[in-house]
């Protein structure tokens, strides 16, 4: 009997062991960032989609299509070009491993790191009565950090020494935020 019950639990557990260390499996679905701006783009809202836009996220696509990235995707050891190498893309883009009945018509994994990257997919919480609620958004796939250890766990996801360009002597997450801040404005 005792033998039974491991070995269901250790069925049950191994896919959960394994999952761990490549971007966290989902149910909830893709959206894309431009349905996110649909209400996250006016002043009143806090401006995130155009700040967002103007970052160096929302191109960070583009930059696996240049010549100083193959450059070193090549001296890395890929022989493939770096916008087709999963070690380079991981950090890059959201999306690029997942099913395609996961991705809304207005996904697009050119928009690299965005909003749905940081925040989770966002097919199931995107409702504007579900969004009002902090507590149901959440319990629908929102991704919400609200302490500065919270914000700085996210950001060393991929800000780390696994970026063949990241300087660990230069990295200042305080100013790196202020970079791409983007908060609701306080209500008056
Ligand atoms: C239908 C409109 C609408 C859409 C679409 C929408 N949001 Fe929201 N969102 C809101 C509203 C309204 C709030 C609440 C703002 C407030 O508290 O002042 C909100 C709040 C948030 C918050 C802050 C949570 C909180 O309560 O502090 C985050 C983060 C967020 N949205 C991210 C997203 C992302 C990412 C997407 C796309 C997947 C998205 N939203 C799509 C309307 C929307
Ligand atoms: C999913 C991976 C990922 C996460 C999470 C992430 N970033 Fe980035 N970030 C990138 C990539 C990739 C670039 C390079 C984009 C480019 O230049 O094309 C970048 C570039 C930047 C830049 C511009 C370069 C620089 O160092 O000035 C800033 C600022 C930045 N990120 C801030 C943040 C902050 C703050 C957080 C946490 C709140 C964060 N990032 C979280 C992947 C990520
Ligand atoms: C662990 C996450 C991660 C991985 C893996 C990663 N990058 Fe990046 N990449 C970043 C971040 C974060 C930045 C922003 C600058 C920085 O701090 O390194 C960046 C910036 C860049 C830049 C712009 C740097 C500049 O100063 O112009 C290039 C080019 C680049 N990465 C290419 C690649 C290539 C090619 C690969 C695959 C071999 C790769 N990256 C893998 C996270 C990553
Ligand atoms: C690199 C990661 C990252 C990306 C990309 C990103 N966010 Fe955020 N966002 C955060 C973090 C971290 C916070 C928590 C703010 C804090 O620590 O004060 C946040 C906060 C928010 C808030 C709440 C602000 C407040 O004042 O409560 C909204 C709304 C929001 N994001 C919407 C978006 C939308 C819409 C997009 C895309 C257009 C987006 N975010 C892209 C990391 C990100």
């Amino acid at each position: 009997m005792l033998k039974k019950i491991i070995f269901i639990v250790a069925v049950f557990t191994a896919p959960m062991l394994l999952a761990q260390g490549t971007e966290a499996p989902s149910k909830h679905a893709y959206v894309g960032a431009e349905v996110c701006g649909m209400c996250h783009k006016t002043e009143k809202a806090g401006k995130q989609f155009v700040i967002w836009k103007e970052s160096a996220h929302a191109k960070a696509y583009e930059t696996l299509k240049t010549e100083k990235a193959d450059s070193i995707a090549k001296a890395k050891g890929f022989t493939t070009k770096a916008v087709e190498t999963e070690a380079c893309l991981k950090c890059h883009v959201s999306g690029y491993n997942i099913d395609a009945s996961l991705k809304g018509p207005k996904f697009k994994m050119e928009d690299g790191v965005q909003c749905e990257t940081c925040h989770g997919p966002g097919a199931d919480y995107k409702t504007l009565k579900i969004m009002k609620d902090k507590k149901e958004a959440i319990a629908n796939g929102l991704h919400f950090y609200s302490t500065e250890e919270e914000r700085v766990a996210l950001c060393k996801t991929c800000h780390n020494s696994d970026s063949p360009t990241f300087d660990e002597k230069t990295a200042n997450f305080a100013a790196m935020w202020e970079k791409i801040k983007h908060v609701i404005p306080a209500a008056k």
